[in-house]
């Protein structure tokens, strides 16, 4: 049984509010599939709700802590050394086509530095939470990154940039192409912050994704550090929320992946 710190069951109890409306709204969306107008305003709204739900409960049993928050952006807190970072609902995209792999995603920041990182996924009742140097867990199970250390055997996740998301022009098509040759799958599954908790648990042994917001991944890169993975940017950086290609994966295979991403050099 993990030993959660009181910050950790402020976040879980947060995440199981907001969860259970959440969980209503996308049964509700199979039934607005049908109109020709669809379920994008109705989305829209449950999503809204949830981060009130999610800012309401955070802001109760820590009243000084300030907020990033998707939809409504920064909130000074009178603590300017905590601040939450929340993604009320990751995987939009699959909530509103009734695709049932969606998340809440909700990380610690203390003085700039990511300490804990809550991840809900309502369906599945998964729930990923990590706090620095205590360790990842899946429920109450621990985790641990992939052992695999052939990228031959391996399952990468990504985001595939559509429309006028970044990526198209920054080499995505060339990073799948090399990528592909080398590897067991490549899977988009369509909520970054679930992408990061499966590398943690070892489903994936690596994810990449070009200009990810704070929020998207917060909160799994907390898990993949806790997990014994390895996350960075590719271009180098160290703010790791700062946007950039975020790249995850074990320690093993990292080094490989860098290279191989990095089609440019
Ligand atoms: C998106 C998801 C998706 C990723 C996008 C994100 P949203 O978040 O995490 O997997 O590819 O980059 O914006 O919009 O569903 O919260
Ligand atoms: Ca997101
Ligand atoms: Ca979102």
């Amino acid at each position: 049984m993990a030993l959660r710190s009181a910050n950790v069951t402020v976040m879980i109890q947060a995440v199981h509010k907001a969860a259970r409306p959440l969980v209503r709204d996308f049964g509700e969306v199979e039934n607005l599939q049908v109109s020709i107008k669809g379920p994008g305003d109705f989305v829209s709204a449950a999503d809204r709700r949830a981060e009130q739900t999610l800012r309401r409960e955070l802001a109760r049993a820590r009243p000084r802590f300030g907020f990033l928050l998707e939809e409504t952006g920064v909130v000074s807190g009178e603590d300017r050394d905590h601040r939450w970072i929340v993604d009320p609902l990751d995987g939009t995209t699959n909530f509103l086509h009734g695709l049932p792999h969606f998340a809440i995603s909700v990380a610690l920041e203390r003085r700039g530095e990511l300490i804990a990182g809550v991840i809900y996924d309502p369906i599945k009742d998964e729930l990923f939470c990590a706090e620095k140097g205590a360790g990842a867990y899946l429920n109450d199970r621990r985790l641990r990154v992939s052992g695999r250390n052939d990228l031959a055997t391996c399952l990468i996740g990504t985001g595939i940039p559509v429309l006028d998301w970044p990526g198209r022009e920054q080499g995505f098509a060339a990073q799948l192409e090399r990528l592909s040759d080398e590897v067991a799958g490549i899977r988009r599954l369509g909520a970054a912050s679930l992408d990061l908790a499966y590398v943690a648990a070892g489903r994936l042994d690596g994810f990449w994704e070009f200009g990810l917001k704070p929020w998207d991944v917060a909160a799994g890169i907390v898990l993949v550090r806790e997990a014994g993975g390895l996350a960075q940017r590719l271009d180098g950086e160290s703010d790791l929320l700062a946007g950039g290609t975020l790249v995850a994966s074990n320690a093993v295979i990292h080094p490989r992946l860098v290279q191989l991403l990095r089609v440019n050099e």
